[in-house]
């Protein structure tokens, strides 16, 4: 989308065509439906509003679906975009910390993800993108959701702003290298050498959660946050932001239980299996808080290079998915099979961890059939692959 088409669609005749796209998108036939508004509208603007209402509808798996429906967004814009949940989270410590009403600089808005849910949180924000389109978009969605008082967009680089009147920046860099996205800090825009001045002061930075642990600056506190099970990003705190002698914490939403190094009793020596299997949420790993959730179930870890933590008594946990192990079994096809042959199981769910197993090719070759369910948890045993039968149990235990 260029800039002409925003203006077109900020303007009455645009607006109303697009409220039109959206409402009838996906319930008319998208030929019949584009056919049918280039009778009383522009070819150009009809264009741009269906691509709208199709963006519109697709958004609505990140924004909460009325405010999808009310924003504008890019295709890059969208892809980039943090979701609502986790912006949320973000905005609601930062605002925490800095106090109702404290001004923070978005710099990198992108098309407002950060924006929105940062206003929304109470504090005063200016997002800054040097995309003159993404900029317009970002500025309207401020208007479409009604935060123009405390939330404003400007087009520049973020490497020129005067950062003085801020209690705190906020800033998301590019992280699309040429090959997708990029886990490598030295391939964002702005360049890593400007977000290190960032981190040296109040600042909350958001990078892709495979950040090397050892790119984090020293007395930054690095955050890993997960949505509903699966890992979503890594932000880094610093100066006043950052929790007081944490360097790595581990958040899941959307019940915003949280972990930290302070938590984590450090290595315990590496048992076999007791009676309780214990699979640490991602964000856990990616923090290497694995033996912070050991201590909180009373357990131990199989092997010390792999994320599974046993223990003797249920202990349930938000920060570990918890199993019964029923049966402990030699990694051996002819074994396996045999087992599911005589429990009658036709469901069968493999993980693994620590060995070299396609899930899909072992679950096919046990050769599944009845009614009976199973996990079968593939992974190092004292030393040798072995097959830990495992039964979830449910969070109460
Ligand atoms: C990852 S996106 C931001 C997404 C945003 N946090 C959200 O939730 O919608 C990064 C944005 O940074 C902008 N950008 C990259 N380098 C920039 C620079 N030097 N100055 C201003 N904006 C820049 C890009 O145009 C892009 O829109």
């Amino acid at each position: 989308m260029d800039l002409d088409a925003v203006r077109a669609l900020l303007t009455t005749d645009g607006a109303t065509l697009l409220a039109e796209a959206t409402r009838r998108y996906g319930v008319e036939d998208e030929f019949a439906l584009g056919t049918r508004l280039r009778r009383d509208h522009p070819p150009e603007l009809v264009a741009a509003a269906l691509t709208q209402a199709r963006l519109r509808a697709r958004a609505a798996d990140k924004f909460d679906a009325g405010d999808a429906a009310r924003m504008l967004f890019t295709v890059d814009g969208y892809e980039q975009a943090t979701r609502a949940a986790v912006a949320g989270h973000r905005a609601a410590r930062m605002a925490a910390t800095l106090g109702a009403g404290a001004a923070v600089a978005d710099l990198c808005c992108g098309i407002g993800g950060d924006l929105i849910a940062t206003a929304r949180a109470g504090l005063d924000v200016t997002g800054v993108d040097d995309d003159p389109v993404t900029a317009a978009v970002a500025g309207a969605n401020v208007a479409a959701l009604g935060l123009e008082r405390t939330a404003r967009v400007v087009e520049a680089d973020v490497t020129t702003v005067d950062r003085s009147p801020f209690a705190a920046v906020l800033c998301d860099p590019s992280r699309r290298g040429g090959r997708g996205r990029t886990f490598d800090p030295d391939a964002y825009t702005p360049p890593w050498a400007f977000v290190r001045t960032l981190l040296s002061g109040t600042a909350c930075v958001k990078v892709a959660p495979g950040i090397p642990h050892e790119r984090v600056p020293a007395a930054v506190e690095a955050e890993w946050v997960s949505d509903r099970g699966e890992l979503k990003e890594a932000a880094l705190w610093a100066g006043d932001l950052s929790g007081s002698g944490v360097t790595r914490r581990a958040t899941l939403l959307p019940g915003g239980d949280t972990l930290t190094d302070a938590d984590d009793p450090g290595p315990a020596e590496p048992r076999p299996p007791g009676r309780y299997l214990y699979e640490p949420d991602p964000s856990v790993i990616r923090a290497g808080l694995v033996t912070a959730v050991a201590g909180l179930v009373d357990g131990w870890q199989l092997d010390r290079t792999i994320a599974y933590v046993s223990a003797d008594r249920p202990a349930p946990t938000p920060f570990a998915r918890g199993y019964e192990i029923t049966d402990t079994l030699p990694y051996d096809v002819k074994v396996l099979r045999r087992y599911v042959r005589e429990h009658g199981i036709g469901v069968v769910t493999v993980k693994k961890r620590g060995v070299d197993v396609v899930p899909e090719k072992l679950r096919a070759a046990v050769r599944p059939r009845g009614d009976g369910v199973v996990t079968f948890v593939v992974t190092r045993v004292a030393g040798r692959a072995g097959v830990l039968v495992a039964r979830p149990v449910t969070p109460a235990g």
